[in-house]
């Protein structure tokens, strides 16, 4: 069987099944239509369904165009589950969050297998990308094929590849990412190498899924950490009235050892912030800490107080206080140039800053309006700069340094400018390092 599956994934009459049509999951089932593949789109929220069916992305660095391309690809998306007996291949990509407790919520995860395993059938592979700790294909996907009847590595194949994507980075697309993957046995390892190789530049094949996990959970802790790092280290360099950035700018011309990573108002985003509390609760069944997690997380969640504390001591300086002061938060999403706002912190410092009273508004090019979100509210739209709306507030605050703002304007005309990003190098009486 794993002969047949990888002959037809060399002539491309297989059909990939993408489960979860998000940030990860619709790139990358627009890459196998790409190269070929009849790609059926698996979603729970009907929405998205019809509107990447008619040729329209939903995510802002997705262009239409190219989902119009795919859907002429013969690309299909749909809420049909009973429609997985047609693929050959079945990817999941849906979300893996953290529940209030901080610990793995895997119900996504187990809601999608369990609606997928009745429908599968014989010859079929499935791979998991949804970043989660080590041991959850093993545990949790394998005993489930197997109650339904399957061989796992003779009559279907097993597989992990953790996702890498980096939205907004225009150095990296989904095909020239290199990708990890680990199969629970050398057949389904092979199935899956020869899936990723007909649509990815470089493939890593590891020993085994449990390998595979814990790589995407060391690439994302590696960065938790040394985000956490040089947030401590801005804290110490402002008491020192030391310029972090310009310290990290002379660190990073070491030719070796050294890599440059960057403070700023705390961690964003679906991965960075929760990927390592994975690691961190399976850690414990083996009865193990993980120390430099906690502190890292430690550190970088209470960078969005820290910096509300510095524009409080700059408001003190001009003889106002937070409460009654006007003021703009730039940057709502979560980075730079994206229009995702899961996990930002520019939403807790908007909330702090709510809380002590003060009149909060924001501007996102990205983010016209804000968003419905399952845990904060703000009834706002994006303010369009101009001299007079920022002279109009006591403080601005740069929390994402999109390219669209422009920063002279900014420089120029906010009577108190707190940047966050070490983006108005050059300083001014006006500016505020934070
Ligand atoms: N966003 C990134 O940059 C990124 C990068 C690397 C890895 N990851 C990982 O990839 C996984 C997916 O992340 P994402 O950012 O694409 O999430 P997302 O929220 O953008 O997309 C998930 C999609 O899954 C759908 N979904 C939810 N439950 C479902 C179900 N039972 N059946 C079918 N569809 C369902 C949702 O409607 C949504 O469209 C996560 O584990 C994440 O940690 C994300």
């Amino acid at each position: 069987m794993k002969d047949r599956f990888v002959g037809r994934v060399e002539d491309k009459s297989a059909v990939v099944a993408v489960v979860g049509l998000g940030y990860v999951g619709l790139p990358l089932s627009l890459r196998f239509a790409e190269m070929g593949f009849k790609v059926l789109g698996l979603d729970i929220d009907q929405g998205k369904a019809s509107k990447l069916n008619g040729g329209l992305s939903y995510i802002e660095h997705i262009p239409s165009s190219a989902v119009a391309a795919a859907v002429q690809q013969g690309f299909e998306a749909t809420t049909d589950f009973l429609r997985i007996a047609e693929a050959d291949a079945i990817i999941l990509c849906v979300p893996t969050p953290l529940n209030k407790h901080r610990e793995p919520d895997l119900s996504f995860v187990i809601d999608t297998v369990e609606q997928v395993i009745p429908n599968m059938v014989a010859g079929q592979l499935l791979c998991l990308e949804s970043t989660t700790y080590p041991g959850t294909t093993e545990e949790e996907l394998k005993p489930r094929l197997e109650a339904a009847g399957f061989k796992v590595g003779e009559d279907c194949f097993l597989v992990y590849s953790p996702e890498r994507e980096d939205p907004g980075n225009i150095n990296f697309t989904t095909s020239t990412i290199p990708k990890v993957c680990g199969g629970e046995t050398a057949a389904c390892l092979e199935a899956g190498v020869a899936l990723y190789d007909a649509v990815i530049d470089s493939v890593v094949p590891v020993s085994s899924t449990k390998v595979a996990e814990m790589t995407k959970l060391l690439e994302n802790i590696h960065r938790a950490v040394n985000i956490g790092l040089v947030n401590e280290m801005k804290v110490v360099a402002d008491a020192m009235d030391v310029d972090i950035h310009e310290v990290i700018d002379a660190a990073a011309t070491k030719p070796f050892g050294f890599t440059a990573f960057k403070p700023g108002p705390g961690l964003g985003g679906h991965c960075i912030p929760i990927d390592p509390f994975y690691l961190t609760w399976k850690a414990r069944e083996y009865g193990l800490n993980t120390r430099f997690i906690e502190l890292a997380g430690e550190v970088n969640v209470s960078m969005p107080a820290w910096v509300i504390g510095k524009l409080a001591d700059a408001l003190n300086d001009r003889c106002k206080s937070v409460r009654g002061s006007k003021v703009l938060v730039l940057g709502i999403a979560y980075k730079k140039n994206v229009d995702d706002m899961r996990e930002s912190p520019s939403v807790e410092l908007m909330e702090i800053l709510r809380d002590k009273g003060a009149e909060v508004s924001y501007s996102d090019p990205h983010v016209p309006v804000f968003p419905k979100m399952r845990e904060h509210y703000f009834d706002l739209k994006s303010v369009d700069l101009t001299a007079d709306v920022l002279k109009s507030y006591d403080a601005v605050l740069l929390a994402t340094d999109h390219d669209k703002f422009d920063y002279d304007l900014l420089q120029n005309e906010s009577p108190l400018l707190i940047d966050t990003r070490g983006r108005l190098r050059s300083g001014g009486s006006n500016i505020v390092k934070a």
